[in-house]
């Protein structure tokens, strides 16, 4: 892990000097592994400021703080954009994760723009469903009120909000969200779907299906990632002993559809053989999160241990890319194969992930 440490942050450093523009944003790699740039409007653009302000974490440097900064303000200006649900992605991890390095009063500065970004996020929800609305679907169905798995990751946007000077209103949103996502998304077996549709005003549901996964009936595995990331920080905010149980069983069936190398399929039920190392960023994250919330001593252990074997696996080839004349982290993830968007390729995600869980691995198990 110490060479990736290091790697990364070089990684880093080449990619701020080589992009120069703060309003332009890593989304995904080319075959080359080279970044391709985007603007603060796609759901990723929150993604490079967070691994920015992770590598201020794990360096001390100061140049890391001012790049963090730089491409957190550039996000500012989507704290009014009702057209998206991934508000969590974009503000936690840029002006959330820079709070505790500004002085107090850009603290309150970057505080009210959170506020503000929730508020906006918390339009979504419809009481009759008991959700937050996707911003997308493929398909057009008259009344149809789309709810994508992926809505779990930003809850805590709402959460962290209500803690914050926000209406209570907005816990009870994301609470709801979650509880109506357990019950609707969650198949016997463990296994998830990828989107529900509901009657907008009677809240029943439509159907249920895929968008990004292999088939209506498999189970895409970032989706179930997102899955598990919510629930573990639903269940941090919350302590409810229902998301709990949710929060245990999406984790149990994720590790236990894992191949032998701990790297996840892209879809658990697909015959095309790809793997998106971006799911197992985002649960070896979250299992770090949740060993860390857990009490009882062997239930935090199988998590943190199944998270260190997740780690290990993604700092080292095939999933992490050694060279340093590729600016990119993490190789192997997919965006959306049923299109054939960015399949096989880095993901600026993967990486922020993996950023995010070395620092709690970190904090749970090296400086404890
Ligand atoms: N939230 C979009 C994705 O995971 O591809």
């Amino acid at each position: 892990m110490d060479n990736a440490i290091v790697v990364s942050l070089i990684k880093l450093e080449h990619s701020a000097v080589s992009i120069g523009d703060s309003t332009r944003f890593p989304t995904y790699g080319t075959n080359e592994l080279q970044w391709k740039l985007d603007g603060s409007d796609k759901w990723t653009s929150g993604f490079y400021p967070g691994c920015l302000w992770y590598a201020c974490e794990l360096s001390g440097n100061p140049q890391f703080e001012r790049w963090a900064r730089m491409w957190t303000a550039s996000i500012e200006n989507e704290k009014y954009n009702t057209e998206t649900h991934d508000l969590g992605f974009r503000f936690i991890c840029t002006f959330g994760n820079g709070l505790p390095f500004v002085n107090d009063s850009e603290n309150s500065r970057y505080k009210e723009i959170l506020l503000t970004a929730a508020s906006t996020l918390s339009r979504r929800y419809n009481e009759k469903v008991g959700c937050l609305s996707s911003n997308w679907d493929a398909v057009l169905i008259r009344n149809s009120f789309p709810v994508v798995i992926d809505i779990m990751a930003n809850l805590n946007l709402l959460f962290w909000a209500a803690e914050n000077g926000a209406p209570a209103y907005l816990s009870e949103y994301a609470l709801t969200h979650a509880r109506t996502t357990c019950r609707d998304f969650v198949r016997p077996d463990g296994s998830t779907y990828h989107i529900v549709r509901y009657n907008k005003n009677t809240g029943t549901i439509i159907n249920k299906g895929t968008l990004q996964g292999a088939g209506d009936e498999t189970t895409w595995s970032r989706g179930h990632a997102w899955m598990v990331y919510g629930l573990v920080e639903t269940y941090a905010y919350s302590n409810d002993s229902d998301i709990l149980k949710y929060t245990l069983q999406m984790t149990d069936y994720f590790i236990a559809h894992l191949p032998a190398d701990h790297v996840s399929a892209w879809d658990f039920d697909s015959d095309k053989n790809y793997r998106d190392v971006s799911a197992t960023a985002i649960v070896c994250l979250a299992l770090f999160k949740l060993a860390s919330t857990l009490d009882g001593r062997d239930v935090k252990m199988k998590y943190q241990s199944e998270a260190e074997a997740m780690l290990a696996a993604l700092c080292q080839p095939p999933c992490f890319i050694e060279s340093t004349a590729s600016n990119c982290i993490l190789d192997h993830s997919v965006h959306y194969l049923p299109i054939n968007s960015n399949v096989d390729v880095p993901a600026i995600f993967a990486d922020y992930y993996l950023l995010e869980a070395i620092v709690r691995y970190k904090k749970l198990v090296i400086d404890e």
